[in-house]
């Protein structure tokens, strides 16, 4: 496993993510250690998805704080048509490699569908597998007031959470598709209502996803939780995005609050179709990307021919 946890070689962990909420100096932050330096309060929480060792790498690399194994996977890297049969296997080879390419950033693991929904216990012991078989240091669960026994018992087993309300991708048979959330008044007090009882389950932070900007800014600053936004606007405590969607590399649909910030897809489409030019017209290789013979051995080589 390649996460060093020594204080001072720039790890983050989650009290680090925790020290990063926005309102913290004006919050009574019962999760903050009143003596800690709050220099980082204030400082946007960065996170993006990756799903490999090398997506892994240059993700941690750029220096994200947070990297999540999201199960959004089964969408952009397996091809599944949505996240629900990704399965806890799919999930756990996914995070180990993840896992051999994270150094600095919290590395959060998403429980995909069906690992968490029926007896707790069960729930727990999958959750826990992702902390020793895969090197997750935290995972992340879809759901609010309906989770909170649950995140209270995953916290009790010392595995910290990441809660994630509002369009939860695994609700969309429930939600009749992918919708935006939170858009009456009673979608919003749920919403409201499903934050705080993250919060008081004990997660350590909370993805807001696709939901009104006005609605995750009132939730924003009434938590002492982190909020981390997906389509939830600016004033969230940070942003994450699926990295396949922000460097063109999806196939599918992207969502409108997506940013494009290069066109992965389109380089790998072009070098291939070079390469596939070059071969059949004899381009590739080239004599420099070629092995050669000594003088000597080529000779002999030759001289075995003739005779
Ligand atoms: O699966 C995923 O990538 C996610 C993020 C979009 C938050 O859940």
């Amino acid at each position: 496993m390649s996460a060093a946890f020594d204080a001072g070689n720039g790890k983050i962990t989650v009290p680090d993510i925790l020290r990063r909420k926005t309102n913290l100096a004006s919050s009574s932050n019962q999760n903050s250690d009143p003596g800690r330096d709050r220099g980082e309060s204030g400082r946007k929480i960065v996170c993006l998805t990756a799903y490999d060792y090398p997506t892994a790498r240059l993700v941690d690399e750029a220096g994200v704080d947070i990297v999540l194994v999201g199960d959004s996977l089964g969408m952009v890297v397996l091809g599944y048509e949505n996240t629900l049969p990704l399965t806890m296997e799919e999930m756990l080879h996914h995070t180990r490699a993840v896992r051999r390419g994270v150094r600095k950033a919290l590395l959060v693991a998403d429980m995909p569908y069906g690992s968490f929904h029926g007896d707790k216990n069960e729930a727990v012991r999958n959750a826990v597998r992702f902390v020793k078989e895969a090197g997750a240091e935290a995972v992340k669960i879809e759901g609010g007031e309906r989770r909170m026994e649950l995140i209270a018992q995953m916290v009790e087993a010392e595995i910290p959470v990441m809660g994630h309300i509002g369009l939860t991708p695994q609700s969309m048979h429930a939600f009749g598709g992918f919708r935006v959330q939170g858009k009456t008044v009673e979608a919003a007090d749920q919403l409201l209502r499903d934050a705080r009882a993250v919060e008081a389950a004990g997660a350590f932070s909370v993805v807001l996803e696709s939901i009104p900007r006005e609605l995750a800014a009132r939730i924003t600053s009434e938590l002492r939780i982190p909020t981390i936004g997906i389509g939830a606007g600016p004033e969230c405590d940070g942003q994450v995005l699926v990295l396949h969607d922000m460097i063109g590399l999806s196939l599918g649909h992207t969502p409108k609050f997506s940013r494009r910030y290069a066109n992965v897809g389109e380089a790998i489409s072009h070098a291939v179709t070079a390469y596939a030019e070059d071969v059949r017209e004899g381009r590739f290789p080239a004599d420099a990307e070629s092995y050669h013979l000594s003088g000597e051995v080529r000779e002999r080589l030759l001289a075995v021919r003739r005779s």
